[in-house]
């Protein structure tokens, strides 16, 4: 095992490490203590001196979340915006793109379900056309399929890096470069892959990214991002706009701001907004790509040791995989495996299928147990792990 991480010191910084054995990343991490201390002190001063006051005390502090997750993904701060999570994000932008009647959404079997739902009525709303990519053999979206349906025209592509019901990493730098060739608008959902694996967007060559606080970057819940590039911020106009993302200049008249603010709204949770950036720091400090390689080995051995194990089918696709790990137990429905998981302080969950209908089914496959680990989770923890569904056959 990658030895490049303090593992002992990122666990001493893990309070609920010594609770529970957590196997729910891709639900939401356990925060690092500095995530919590930075939430609950800010609460605190919020509570002692008022909450304006707090802000305004913090607003350095809080300026520099954009900045935080600027560097994360290789962007600029003014193309930031923190939103409650990686849903408004992506709403924000996709709700807010010019559509007119007859524009080609192209869009993958792992796209997120929330993703799918807005786009179908985007389709009742604007007579758009939502075409469904193809996996390839491995998996992942198919890049020929997808260079067919640009060829033909499209507005938009929406991909999903990481999926929620499974271990595969989308290859969206190739998706960005076939998005570029045929200048089609890009949107990347990287709620799932945020904190999981690096993420530049320049590489990517992505219009809009969208992520979430909560998952593998470690922070506090109800917190998201969104990046929105040049061609965003001269194309979109949010849905809704408050105060905050414009200005009204006179009195029939308002003025949209011109950075990524403008997909915020103006209350906000500042003691949440600061934990984000705490724990963007800390994945930052580590380094995403050492934690990310760490990471994927732990998920591949637990995958391979799952495999091992009589009447449990592992059920991940694609060439490159990461931290979820999706399996079936024969006989034992993946709701009573998680519960009797959790009753032994084993934390996972399930993805039913309804969550992911154009995969699942597809595949033929009922609801499955995810177990998707962290960097910090260890290979003490994968073997208990593997031993406790190993009992849920016998038992
Ligand atoms: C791939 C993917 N996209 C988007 C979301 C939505 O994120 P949020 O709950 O932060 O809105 C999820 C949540 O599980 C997800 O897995």
């Amino acid at each position: 095992m990658i030895s490049r991480l303090p593992l002992d010191q990122i666990r001493m910084d893990t309070p609920g490490v010594d609770h529970v054995l957590h196997f729910n990343n891709a639900g939401a991490a356990l925060p690092p203590q500095v995530v919590l201390t930075t939430v609950v002190e800010h609460l605190e001063r919020e509570a002692t001196i008022g909450g304006y006051e707090a802000a305004g005390e913090a607003s350095d502090r809080l300026e520099a979340v954009y900045d935080s997750l600027a560097r994360l993904i290789g962007a600029e701060p003014h193309q930031m915006a923190v939103v409650e999570n990686a849903t408004r994000a992506w709403d924000m932008a996709v709700y807010g793109y010019p559509f007119v009647t007859g524009d080609r959404v192209l869009t993958s079997r792992a796209e997120y379900v929330s993703n799918v739902i807005a786009l179908l009525q985007l389709q009742k709303r604007h007579g758009i056309e939502v075409v469904l990519i193809e996996d390839d053999e491995h998996g992942q979206i198919d890049l020929r399929h997808l260079e067919t349906e640009l060829a033909r025209g499209a507005a938009m592509v929406a991909l999903t890096h990481a999926p929620t019901n499974g271990g595969l990493i989308n290859p969206a730098e190739a998706v960005g470069d076939l998005c570029k060739q045929y200048d089609a608008f890009y949107v990347l959902d990287a709620c799932q892959s945020a904190g999981q694996v690096p993420l530049n967007v320049g590489r990517i060559g992505c219009d809009v990214l969208s992520g979430t606080g909560r998952k593998y970057l470690r922070g506090p819940r109800g917190t998201g991002f969104l990046y929105a590039g040049p061609r965003a911020l001269e194309r979109i106009e949010p849905p809704l706009l408050d105060l905050h993302a414009a200005a009204w200049t006179a009195d029939t008249t308002y003025e949209i701001r011109p950075d990524a603010r403008r997909f915020e709204n103006w209350e906000g949770n500042y003691a949440g907004k600061l934990g984000l950036g705490a724990a963007v720091d800390y994945a930052i400090e580590l380094g995403v790509e050492v934690t990310s390689e760490r990471l994927c080995e732990l998920a591949q051995n637990l995958r391979d040791s799952l495999t091992a194990l009589v009447g449990v089918s592992v059920h991940d696709k694609g060439v490159a995989r990461g931290g979820i790990v999706t399996f079936t137990v024969d006989g034992v429905d993946p709701v009573d495996v998680q519960a009797r998981l959790l009753a032994q302080r084993i934390n996972t969950t399930v993805s039913p299928a309804g969550h992911a209908r154009l995969d699942l089914p597809h595949r033929g496959l009922p609801s499955l147990v995810r177990a998707s680990l962290h960097y910090y989770n260890t290979d003490e923890e994968v073997s208990r792990f593997v031993s406790a569904v190993d009992r849920l056959r016998t038992s």
